[in-house]
């Protein structure tokens, strides 16, 4: 029948807004159910908080309702380490009502009475569990449930296997009569293969008035929310089913094992996403991305490379072998070689890095500059096509451009209790094995002699040398020789027996 929503749905099948509430006039309200400790999961962190795809569960959730609805309609129930729940989502907007007692998922719901029953619309309840969820299935679910006079409509899905999962017991074709949970199911209605996905849109007028009924009369002693479908059903409303084919996607996260399936499934979800989108992923069951990670066109990402946190890789990179950057920013063109880290550290446009190379702390390698193996950068930027190859320690530098940084150079930033900088004009000349102390700065164009210990400043254009003079005995080595081979030691090269 048309509703009010007719010209809404039209909007939305032309694709014209992601957040269909905003143009409703009846808003929805999201509410996120993680306040469980998740027993089955064997841990002492709260279930929410593990992580999948690189995210915690309950960010997926979160990220997924926050392309429904605006921020401040999104309330996530918490409980077991309420803080760090809180401090993980802190960013996104999102509003907390406490549940000081986990007595199940209907009472979480209810524990938010005085933030939410005044909040018209429609009340969308999702648990912090589920990170598989697609927007679109819940964008179809608040669509059916606006469409028609249902006081709620419910996900489900017929599952080769439903253990655990509420069962859906349906009303003739149309309707759900209630819902029986897999500890109170008779041994009958555990053959239903149709189970609760846990993800429901009620008419919150009709769900708050409704809601304190009910009761924790079951096995477990719990307030289940799913009785929310026989308490409407009761007071003559109906509860529809929206069937899904996928229930992969409703997947609820319980053990560790689902956890690893989940993480595979969205880890999945990823590479597809990024090889659609124009990046050559080789072996892409051996590569490892994280959720939030962005990857420009044409760059290559070989196998076992890992991509992780909030990472951005421009166009044309190529990122070898067993890499692995987290929160690393990439400009285009970059060459990453294998074996070789990168921690919260930038790389601009034709820079390389590797093999077996180390960048952490704000490490900032600009333009055309290259930095070769068994070479750490800490908290140093080294200037455009500044060149450190072989071998060195760079820390709390400031490198100019076109610096030529020897092998097995190293900077002395910390004399056991305080760290010091070193600071390198444009086109100066680091010989190798040079050891710079810091506090130091090294002028513009100066020019460091290898095997130097540099403790005091070299001017612009100067020379730096601080090492013993060679000393050259003439003949020295021939006369040792015939001294020894008088004394009885003949034939043999001196030092060689050792
Ligand atoms: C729930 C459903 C079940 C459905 C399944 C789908 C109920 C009673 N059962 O079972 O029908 O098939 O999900 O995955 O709802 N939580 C709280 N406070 C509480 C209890 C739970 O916030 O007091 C949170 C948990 O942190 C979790 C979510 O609610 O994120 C779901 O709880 P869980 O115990 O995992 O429910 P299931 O037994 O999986
Ligand atoms: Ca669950």
């Amino acid at each position: 029948m048309p509703g009010p929503y007719t010209a809404v749905r039209a909007r939305l099948k032309a694709g014209t807004s992601p957040r269909i509430m905003e143009m409703m006039e009846t808003p929805l309200t999201v509410v996120i159910l993680a306040a469980g400790l998740g027993t089955r999961m064997k841990s002492r962190k709260a279930k929410v908080l593990h992580r999948a795809g690189g995210k915690a569960l309950v960010e997926h959730v979160v990220e997924t309702a926050r392309a429904l609805t605006a921020p401040e309609r999104i309330f996530v129930v918490v409980g077991h380490q309420a803080g760090e729940v809180e401090r993980m989502l802190a960013g996104t907007g999102v509003r907390f009502i406490q549940q000081q007692e986990q007595k199940g998922t209907g009472h979480a719901v209810v524990s938010g009475r005085d933030a939410l029953s005044g909040l018209d619309g429609y009340l969308m309840v999702l648990y912090g569990d589920s990170p598989l969820l697609r927007v679109e299935t819940l964008r179809r679910l608040v669509e059916m449930e606006a469409a028609g006079s249902a006081a709620a409509t419910l996900l489900t899905a017929r599952m080769a296997d439903p253990t655990g999962y509420g069962r859906v017991i349906r009303d003739g074709q149309r309707g759900v009569r209630r819902i029986v949970e897999q500890k109170a199911a008779t041994r009958e209605e555990l053959e239903i293969r149709e189970a609760n996905m846990g993800i429901y849109c009620f008419r919150a007028d009709l769900f708050w008035r409704h809601a304190g009924e009910i009761r924790p009369d079951n096995p477990a002693r719990e307030y289940y929310l799913t009785d929310m479908a026989e308490i409407l059903n009761r007071a003559g409303h109906t509860v529809q089913p929206l069937e899904i084919d996928d229930a992969g996607e409703a997947l609820g996260i319980n053990d560790r094992l689902e956890l690893a399936a989940a993480d595979r499934i969205l880890r999945d979800r990823k590479l597809r996403e990024l090889m659609v989108g124009g990046v050559t992923i080789e072996k892409p069951e051996t590569v490892t991305i994280d959720a939030d990670a962005t990857i420009g066109m044409d760059t290559v990402i070989e196998p076992f490379a890992q991509i992780r946190g909030k990472t951005k890789i421009g166009e044309n990179c190529r990122i070898g072998s067993c890499a692995i950057l987290e929160d690393a920013e990439l400009g285009d063109e970059v060459e990453i070689s294998p074996f070789t880290m990168v921690a919260r550290s930038r790389l601009e446009r034709r820079a390389q890095a590797g093999p077996f190379a180390r960048l952490r702390m704000e490490a900032h390698v600009c333009e055309d500059a290259h930095v070769g193996n068994f070479v750490e950068l800490k908290k140093t930027r080294l200037g455009a096509g500044a060149k450190a190859m072989h071998l060195a320690y760079l820390g709390d530098s400031d490198i100019g451009a076109a610096v030529n940084v020897g092998a097995g150079t190293i900077t002395c930033n910390y004399d056991g209790f305080q760290k010091h900088p070193t600071v390198i004009g444009d086109g100066a000349f680091v010989g190798s094995n040079s050891t710079l102390v810091a506090p130091l700065e090294i002028g513009p164009g100066a020019y460091v002699a290898a095997g130097s210990v540099i403790t005091q400043p070299v001017p612009a254009d100067a020379l730096g040398l601080g090492r013993a003079h060679q000393v050259i005995k003439e003949e020295w080595a021939k006369k040792r020789r015939a001294l020894k081979r008088g004394s009885g030691a003949a034939g043999r090269v001196p030092g060689a027996a050792r």
